[in-house]
């Protein structure tokens, strides 16, 4: 297997159904309709939007060329794409804030470690055309909705803003002043961030970095009156919606598409890494050749929350249909089984089997595996009286039932 990467294995199954359910459900009580891009678009793209000088395209990018000589990137995050889809297909004009979401992989050429894989999954949430507050705060309550129904508890909001175009430039001369001491004692990437993107500084996790960022000068008090007063909503509504946050004045983010609002998602049992990360993104459209247009989202990382979920000691929230088995013994029993198992099937029982094994033992040994609360067995002695015999797993009783009745009598069993 290629480095970085990772199967999703069928022993996965349970937590990943749990996400995508919990997903689906929670994007329909919002209201967010599904979206899906390719998962290859132009490397330009992503440079224009994310940000040249970001770790993200400058170093992690999958870019190479098609034998048409494009220039093309694996997808390494979707706001972009949904952005360039929304312009390419008018969506503003079918809904106005347009509310999207969608799942689906991403490829980053990080150094692979928990918690960050080179392909990796995410689930997010857009919301395109308004800029109001309001829906910065429903951004995070959908994120929050998502965690909090997998059953997390130990979740903190990290919030802060990031400013616009007319407050950050004083805001970049004030850190510029702040770390141009300070040069020599910077990580070799950061030397090159004072030089190209100095507000990338505060996102370098070097333990000398760290310890310099603490004293940095904060955002907060060069916000202009309008990100100032955005802010205030912001937090307001998260007050009024009884959301526990925590401030974080040097949160950045490390895309450089963001105004205004920024925030992430950590689980105590994951410190570092986190769950979701999101903001407003009201110059992306223009960016990309679109009009000005205000936008707002999140995502998350299901391979994150999966491992947080399992280091919480959380179960996976999905809700199995009991089952029953379904055994036939000899080859005519075997013949006549699908026509039996369809009918359950149809009448929506999940119903499992191993046709391929031959003995009695065996197939109830597969039962037993798969802990079904049923089975009903076949052979050739039912096959000419017509009937079936099931089986409760748990007590071994054993009744005899005319085939008419099969239906009827698993369900009752499996009540
Ligand atoms: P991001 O913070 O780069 O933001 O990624 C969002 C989430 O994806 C992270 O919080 C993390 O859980 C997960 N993630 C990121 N990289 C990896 C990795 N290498 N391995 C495993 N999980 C990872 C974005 O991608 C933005 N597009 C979010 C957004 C949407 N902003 C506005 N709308």
């Amino acid at each position: 297997m290629v480095k970085g990467m990772h199967d999703i294995l069928p022993k996965d199954q349970d937590w990943w159904e749990s996400l995508f359910e919990t997903g689906w459900s929670v994007a329909g009580l919002h209201d967010f309709n599904y979206i899906e891009t390719p998962i290859l678009e132009t490397a330009a793209l992503f440079e224009a939007s994310v940000g040249a000088a970001t770790d993200i395209v400058d170093k992690e990018m999958y870019v190479f060329k098609t034998k048409g000589g494009e220039r093309v990137a694996l997808r390494p995050e979707n706001t972009a794409s949904v952005m360039r889809s929304y312009l390419e297909h008018h969506l503003g004009y079918f809904s106005s804030p347009l509310k999207v979401f969608y799942c689906g992989p991403f490829f980053r050429y990080d150094k692979p470690q928990k918690g960050r894989y080179r392909e990796f999954h995410q689930w997010g949430f857009e919301i395109l055309g308004d800029g109001d507050a309001v829906y910065d705060v429903s951004i995070i309550l959908a994120v929050l909705d998502f965690l909090w129904s997998l059953k997390f508890k130990d979740l903190t909001l990290k919030i802060n803003a990031v400013g616009c175009r007319i407050c950050r430039p004083t805001y970049r001369t004030k850190l510029k002043e702040y770390y141009r001491s300070r040069k020599s004692k910077l990580c070799k990437d950061c030397v090159k961030r004072y030089d190209n993107n100095v507000l990338r500084l505060l996102d370098c996790k070097e333990p000398g970095c760290l310890e310099i960022k603490k004293e940095a000068p904060i955002i907060l008090n060069y916000l202009c009156s309008s990100c100032n007063n955005h802010f205030r909503a912001v937090l307001e509504l998260i007050e009024d919606n009884d959301i526990p946050y925590e401030p974080d004045p040097h949160l950045v983010r490390g895309l450089d598409y963001y105004n205004k609002t920024v925030f992430e998602v950590f689980s105590s049992k994951l410190e570092g890494s986190a769950l979701a990360g999101g903001g407003r993104y009201d110059y992306l459209s223009e960016i990309i050749g679109g009009r000005p247009m205000p936008a707002v989202g999140a995502a998350m990382g299901m391979e994150r929350i999966i491992e947080a979920m399992q280091e919480s000691g959380l179960v996976p929230t999905v809700k199995r249909k009991k089952k029953v088995f379904f055994i036939a013994i000899g080859e005519e029993a075997k013949k006549a089984s699908l026509k039996f198992i369809n009918e359950l099937r149809r009448a929506g029982i999940r119903t499992l089997e191993s046709l391929g094994r031959k003995s009695l033992k065996a197939q109830l040994k597969s039962a037993d595996k798969h802990k079904a609360g049923l089975s009903v067995i076949l052979g050739q002695k039912e096959i000419f009286e017509e009937s079936v015999i099931i089986r409760d797993m748990k007590t071994g009783a054993q009744e005899t039932v005319p085939v008419g009745k099969l239906v009827e009598r698993v369900k009752k069993g499996l009540k």
